[in-house]
């Protein structure tokens, strides 16, 4: 295993530059992914770590040893793409006897590493067969065991899981998570899938047109978003934003729009107080909105139209008109009967309320962090 560090790496294609001062510590043994929208440079990212793309400005070490050039077959690194990448003309055993093959391993060596990844990966009854015979989740475990049996010090992943459909994607993660404690791997995992990197991440990179926006664990990327772009693109449904102006009245701050005020506890009053009288943007998660009135005092009740339900049988969401903004609430108990045109009652703990600058998005306050 090895520990990577990225320091101010840049990637410029021309004098279009696509990643900006990338600076990241991965531990030994740490699985890290990166998250972002299609084009935001993941892939190039990864593709650095690799080798496959050189590196305009910067240092990356792997291990201690500064690597930006040295070629990709000498950084004892193994890669795993979304289009599986196997020799269609081979067999599972011969696909994954290739690499050491080429290494000229001794053939009973090749045997006990190739049985070795197969019986991680059950693989075994399909040892014979070629690619275009089995479906794409045995494929893709095919890629992955080709990589295991290299031992290498680093895999890195660039989607491997998009070309499957959702329930085999749910099972490949459970996979992949299982495979980790069973060979433990420094690992840099890309996906634009933010469900693949909160499940799977030691740590998540969220980027953003070449930008790293926040760094941190999954926990702290959902608890804790740092700007407004991270706080919509982790969570489902996304979080909802809404431009409220801060009053304070009698000491008690209440963050208020047009038909709606909700006040803020003492924490995160003592925060907003100096924004009093501006405008901020708020941000309220789906899941933290509940229907009826708060018991005790414990939170604020505000009250919106619903335009739209959604029955998922283990949960209903429903989209509301608040203030001249879409409100989404998930979670509701799908028994709750509620429908299109009526007035409901919700309410919100003040302690999950978030703020963002209303110009720049940067997170105000960061309150739920004294959530439970
Ligand atoms: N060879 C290239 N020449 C010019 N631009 C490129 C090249 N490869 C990628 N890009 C650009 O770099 C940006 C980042 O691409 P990429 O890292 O593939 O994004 P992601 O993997 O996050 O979807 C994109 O704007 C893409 O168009
Ligand atoms: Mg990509």
């Amino acid at each position: 295993m090895a520990q990577i560090v990225l320091h101010d790496v840049v990637k410029k294609y021309g004098t279009f530059q696509v990643v900006h001062e990338v600076n990241l510590n991965i531990a030994d043994g740490e699985f890290v992914v990166l998250v972002g929208p299609s084009g935001c440079g993941k892939s190039t990212t990864l593709r650095m770590i690799a080798g496959l793309e050189s590196i305009s400005a910067g240092t990356l070490r792997i291990g201690n040893k500064v690597v930006n050039d040295v070629p990709p077959k000498d950084r004892d690194i193994a890669m795993v793409f979304q289009n599986y990448a196997l020799y269609q003309h081979m067999t599972v055993f011969d696909n994954l006897a290739f690499g050491l093959r080429n290494r000229k391993v001794p053939e009973m060596e090749i045997r006990s590493e190739v049985t070795r990844a197969t019986q991680m990966l059950g693989l075994e009854p399909l040892l014979a067969r070629k690619p275009f015979q089995l479906s794409g989740g045995q494929q893709q475990r095919v890629a992955l065991g080709r990589c295991i049996v290299r031992r290498p010090q680093v895999f890195l992943f660039d989607e491997p899981l998009s070309n499957l459909d959702a329930k085999l994607r749910a099972q490949m993660r459970i996979e992949i998570k299982a495979l980790r404690e069973r060979v433990p791997t420094t690992s840099v995992y890309v996906t634009h899938d933010q469900v693949e990197a909160m499940t799977l991440g030691d740590r998540v990179v969220v980027m953003k047109d070449g930008w790293i926006q926040q760094i941190g664990t999954p926990l702290e990327v959902y608890n804790r978003p740092a700007n407004r772009f991270v706080a919509s693109f982790i969570g489902a449904p996304a979080m909802n934003f809404m431009e409220v102006e801060l009053v304070e009245e009698h000491g008690v701050v209440s963050a208020q729009a047009k038909d709606f005020k909700v006040e803020l506890p003492d924490e995160q009053a003592a925060v907003l107080r100096k924004h009093s009288a501006k405008t901020v943007t708020l941000g309220i998660r789906p899941e933290q909105i509940r229907l009826g009135m708060p018991s005790g005092n414990t939170g604020s009740s505000f009250s919106g139209v619903v335009t739209v339900t959604e029955q998922l049988g283990s949960e209903l969401v429903i989209a509301l008109n608040v203030a001249d903004s879409t409100i989404m609430a998930s979670r509701i108990s799908p028994e709750t009967g509620v429908s299109p045109h009526a007035r409901v009652q919700m309410w919100v703990d003040g302690k999950a309320l978030q703020f963002f600058d209303h110009e720049n998005g940067k997170a105000i306050t960061c309150a739920p962090c004294t959530l439970r």
